[in-house]
């Protein structure tokens, strides 16, 4: 059994740690400014006794968390980075320009940081699912830690992709942001995720050439290679609110 601890009791954090109980897992929820902490655990204790910690707060508040002694009691655990940078009131670029997923990395060299669950809105956490497919969350970072991570997304419902190392959790940043765009501007008050569909050669005389591709082959483990990679938003009507 993973202790999951979530660090940030807003929106996003208080979605994660609901869905994570709804599955049966012990999770504990910290927050990290003074106010009322009935049913939130110490931060101290979530941060040094969870396997895999998930921090759900501002991007700057999250640096200056890690830049402290926070940073240096990881002991190789999990930290899941689902921070959105360029999004919500605290929106700047990071310092220096590149993910904000690598900074934490650097500021927290204890922990081993994936970025991850930052392209789900937090009203989707709930639901893996939506528009009754699966919604596909892109995990990048080291790959031990990532299997940590795909484990949870399956386990809230979601289908997870390996999508790279930490050096490539810019582009996941950059999705969050996009998405975040499209909800805006098409009233969807986040209700949309995107799915991923990968289709294979099948080599079947005479058949459509292709198949589409399972979970398994989607975090790295096919056998064959990918003719080609589709990323489409969730089957949400676009046009609904119009
Ligand atoms: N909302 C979403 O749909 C969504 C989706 C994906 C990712 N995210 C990311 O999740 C993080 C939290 O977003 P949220 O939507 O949950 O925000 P929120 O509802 O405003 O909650 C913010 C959380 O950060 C903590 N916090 C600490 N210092 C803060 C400060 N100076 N100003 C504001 N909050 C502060 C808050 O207090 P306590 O720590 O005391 O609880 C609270 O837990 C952000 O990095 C965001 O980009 C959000």
């Amino acid at each position: 059994m993973t202790r999951y601890g979530v660090v940030g009791a807003g929106r996003m954090g208080l979605a994660l740690a609901r869905a994570i109980a709804a599955t049966g897992e012990p999770v504990l929820v910290a927050r990290t400014r003074p106010g009322p902490t009935a049913g939130l655990a110490p931060l101290d204790q979530v941060c040094r006794e969870c396997d895999v910690v998930l921090l759900a707060v501002p991007f700057p508040v999250a640096l200056a968390l890690l830049s402290g002694p926070t940073g240096r009691c990881g002991r190789g655990r999990t930290l899941v980075d689902a921070t959105n940078p360029r999004l919500g009131r605290h929106a700047a670029p990071p310092p220096g320009g590149g993910p904000g997923a690598e900074l934490l990395a650097r500021a927290a060299p204890s922990w081993r940081v994936v970025k991850a669950f930052n392209t789900v809105p937090a009203a989707q956490v709930a639901s893996g699912r939506l528009a009754g497919g699966p919604v596909s969350v892109p995990v990048a970072g080291e790959p031990a830690a990532k299997r940590e991570v795909f484990a949870l997304a399956r386990r809230l419902g979601f289908e997870p992709v390996d999508a790279g190392g930490l050096q490539d959790s810019g582009e996941v940043e950059s999705l969050a942001v996009l998405l975040s765009r499209i909800s805006d501007a098409h009233g969807l008050c986040g209700r949309i995720g995107i799915h991923i569909v990968q289709t294979v050669l099948d080599g079947s005389e005479g058949g459509s050439g292709s198949r589409r591709l399972g979970r398994r082959d989607l975090l790295g483990e096919a056998v064959e290679q990918p003719e080609h990679a589709v990323l489409q938003p969730a089957r949400v009507p676009l046009h609904a609110q119009q």
